[in-house]
């Protein structure tokens, strides 16, 4: 990864749609190599934008760099990226292998090279060299998915993109796909930029992720650092529950700081990110930097770890992940006390 020379350059990028502003102005570099994620709501410009980095509409204003060279104005054909969509556009009546081979033919390759290369890519996405002459309505839907694939890089794009591939799928296929996916993108060292709704998926798999909302970029950062320091409330409750709590001139209603704490956030005003699995339940009048005192009004079984819906004393809710063997008897209606260090809290200078 090159910081100074970008796979991928956009600038000031805007789309307008009649009186509608579906991309305000946006920037992003994407380096060579990269996995990046873009994630938002239904809505927040996702689909507009990688149409308009394939070639499949026309921006508004502003420009978008392949490397040095200006791509925007050229025909999508010509542009050396590809796209796989949620829906496959496999051919179902062809085989496998003559599906793989399609852009190859396109470029006139000859059959034995075309069949050679198609035989690679089947063993680079885990697909038995047989399924070659396997007909695609004969494949499931994993398969399939692997199939597009291969065939999205027959085409050797520079760089891949996504949209939403897995959206359609099950659960534990959707998974075991996402950890290929990664994969296949460290074996083959192309640039992939992904779309999806899931947080959860862009985090298994991405370098960066791109947080968008209403046509904008809030946040473009490494998944540690989006999960740990999210920039507004936006985007913390976008990445799953949290509790997040007005502080104003270092006081929070609900929370109990100890001095370091209150030291800690000084005389800060904005919001107060506490991550449900940071809190702990306190013993007697134990105190942490961070105390919440209330009574469990709910709680759900997770597997490894307890989830519980706290109501706190000021009539807040508190939410509270902790493992099972740290679970707290008792049930709804027990008081309990919790706590966090101010250290896992993270604060949001939105209010
Ligand atoms: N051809 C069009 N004409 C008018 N408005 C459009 C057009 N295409 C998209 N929009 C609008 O632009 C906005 C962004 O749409 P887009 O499809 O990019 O969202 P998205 O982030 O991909 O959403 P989803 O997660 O639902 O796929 C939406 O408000 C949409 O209604
Ligand atoms: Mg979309």
């Amino acid at each position: 990864m090159s910081d100074t020379t970008p796979i991928l350059r956009i600038n000031a990028l805007t789309k307008t749609f009649n009186e509608f502003t579906a991309l305000h102005a946006i920037d992003l570099k994407v380096h060579d190599g990269e996995f990046l994620a873009i994630v938002g709501p239904s809505g927040s410009g996702k689909t507009t934008l990688i149409r308009l980095l394939v070639g499949m509409d026309e921006p508004s204003d502003g420009s978008i760099w392949l490397r040095d060279q200006r791509i925007d104005e050229m025909p999508a054909n010509k542009r050396p990226t590809c796209m796989v969509f949620q829906s496959l556009a496999l051919f179902p009546h062809m085989t496998v292998g003559q599906n793989i081979e399609f852009p190859l033919k396109l470029r006139k390759v000859a059959p034995e090279d075309r069949k050679a290369r198609a035989l690679e890519l089947l063993d680079l996405l885990r697909l038995p060299q047989d399924y070659y002459s396997k007909r695609i309505d004969q494949c499931s839907g994993g398969e399939r998915q692997r199939v597009a694939l291969a065939r999205a890089l027959a085409f050797d794009p520079e760089i891949l993109f996504f949209d939403e591939p897995l959206s359609a799928l099950d659960y534990r296929l959707r998974k075991a796909l996402e950890k290929e996916l990664k994969d296949l993108h460290a074996r083959t060292g192309k640039t992939f930029i992904y779309i999806t709704h899931s947080l959860e998926e862009a985090m298994v798999m991405s370098d960066r992720i791109a947080i968008m909302r209403a046509g904008r970029f809030e946040q473009i950062a490494p998944a540690e650092e989006i999960y740990a320091r999210p920039v507004s409330r936006f985007v913390a409750e976008f990445m799953g529950e949290v509790n997040l709590f007005p502080i104003r001139a270092g006081q929070a209603e609900g929370v109990t700081l100890s001095p370091a704490a209150a030291s800690a956030f000084g005389g800060a005003t904005g919001t107060l990110m506490v991550r449900p699995e940071s809190l702990q339940f306190l013993e007697g009048e134990e105190h942490a930097e961070l105390t919440f005192a209330g009574r469990i009004e709910a709680e759900y079984m997770l597997g490894s770890r307890v989830q519980y819906t706290v109501t706190l004393e000021g009539g807040q809710t508190l939410i509270a992940e902790v493992l099972r063997e740290n679970a707290m008897p008792g049930g709804p209606g027990t008081p309990v006390r919790l706590g966090c260090a101010a250290a896992a809290c993270h604060l949001i200078a939105e209010a």
